[in-house]
């Protein structure tokens, strides 16, 4: 019988003050006052609706995410919250985190969603420059920045993460790497370090600005990679960087290829049977729709064939070595069923191997979509 992967559950807010030109999330602007209750009762209605497919299975992570998340009450969120470990075994040890936006961020919000179980914060400062700032559409400036990492340090909680774009419209090397310098002097024990990209269905993608070439991207990364290093920032992922011990499990339990739950607009899932089965499942997008009632959107199973290129999709994403164990694990396929395509990606320098392990190289990384379309 297969060994079930972690389960995580993803909670998805939609709503946010105002759209930002660069962002093609599924979040919606907001037109009067969120509405708490009725949200997260039907949050919690969906979740009821997932409950069949993991029976009893407990609960690792938690991630409230956006979309604005921190425009919900504290007492909303402890609704929510309470609700999830009614309907759901929830470790005690759970990473629970949420997204907040600097400019949305109370003072008495902060403690009141840790009342409420979040014991992780995630703020989306994205950079510390003003006119940069502007240029992204944020409605928060600098100073809101700070402060809100300020109360996230100060309320002692088991992490917080700040979230910063690089590669921004018409960023210097020292604009970049200035903003890099004053994240570090906050201390956050994980940094999302995101290169912006233009997304279709947005603003930008309309009417594209002006980024740093190719060149200056690379200037940007390496000095930035290096000035994280140096303050003691370990890369994990593309973009993750955390302090020894501060991953964020519930992104690694994704990239991993773990199971997990979406509840909420447009909130995507994947969940393993006993059976061997994996299923994705989709919810509906549109916050009208969705607080009709209908919750499901689509599902499809994942097929043998699919495995494979799902597994290592995200699973080289991350810089750690790979149990071998874990794709027949995580997959329900043997090693044989792929060892053609791993003598191949060893052969072509993309992998390397021990008895028990796989390691993507520099040149796999270099080279992740060759290395990738071997399983597809
Ligand atoms: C779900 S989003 C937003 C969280 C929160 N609402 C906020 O904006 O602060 C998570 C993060 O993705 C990053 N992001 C969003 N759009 C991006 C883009 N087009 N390119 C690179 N990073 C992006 C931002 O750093 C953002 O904080
Ligand atoms: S970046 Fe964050 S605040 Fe801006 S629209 Fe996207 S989810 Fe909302």
């Amino acid at each position: 019988m297969l060994k079930l992967p972690p389960l995580s559950l993803y909670i998805h807010i939609p709503w946010c003050v105002q759209k930002c030109p660069y962002c093609d999330f599924n979040s919606h602007a907001l037109r009067g006052d969120v509405p708490h209750q009725e949200y997260v009762d039907h949050l919690l209605a969906d979740l009821k609706t997932d409950l069949p497919m993991v029976n009893d299975r407990e609960v690792t992570t938690i991630f409230i995410g956006g979309g604005t998340p921190s425009l919900l009450s504290s007492q909303a969120m402890q609704q929510l919250l309470d609700g999830v470990r009614a309907l759901l075994p929830v470790s005690p040890q759970a990473e629970i985190t949420m997204e907040a936006n600097p400019g949305t961020v109370e003072a008495d919000r902060f403690s009141g969603y840790q009342q409420a179980g979040i014991n992780r914060i995630s703020i989306g400062v994205q950079s510390f420059s003003p006119d940069k700032l502007a240029r992204l559409g944020r409605i928060h400036g600098p100073d809101e920045a700070k402060r809100a990492a300020h109360l996230a340090a100060n309320l002692g909680l088991r992490s917080f993460n700040l979230d910063l774009m690089h590669g921004l419209p018409n960023q210097s090397l020292d604009e970049a790497l200035d903003d890099l310098r004053q994240a570090i002097a906050l201390s956050p024990p994980h940094l999302s370090w995101y290169q912006l990209t233009i997304e279709p269905n947005t603003s930008f993608g309309s009417r594209p600005p002006v980024l740093p070439d190719d060149d200056a991207l690379w200037d940007i990364f390496s000095q930035g990679h290096q000035l994280l290093t140096a303050a003691g920032y370990q890369q994990y992922e593309t973009s993750a960087y955390a302090k020894p011990g501060y991953q964020c499990q519930h992104n690694l339990n994704y990239w991993r290829f773990g199971d997990y739950l979406g509840i909420g607009c447009g909130a995507h899932g994947k969940i393993t049977f006993e059976n061997g089965r994996i299923l994705r499942t989709v919810k509906t997008k549109h916050p009208r729709g969705y607080m009709q009632g209908r919750y499901l959107d689509k599902q499809n199973q994942v097929e043998n064939e699919d495995r494979p290129f799902e597994f290592f999709m995200n699973r080289f994403r991350l810089l750690e070595m790979m149990p071998k164990q874990d794709f027949s694990n995580f997959t329900g396929l043997s090693e044989t069923s792929i060892r053609a395509q791993i003598e191949q990606a060893l052969a072509a320098g993309y992998l390397s191997e021990t008895a028990t392990h796989w390691q993507i190289t520099q040149k796999g990384k270099l080279f992740l979509n060759s290395l990738l379309e071997l399983f597809l």
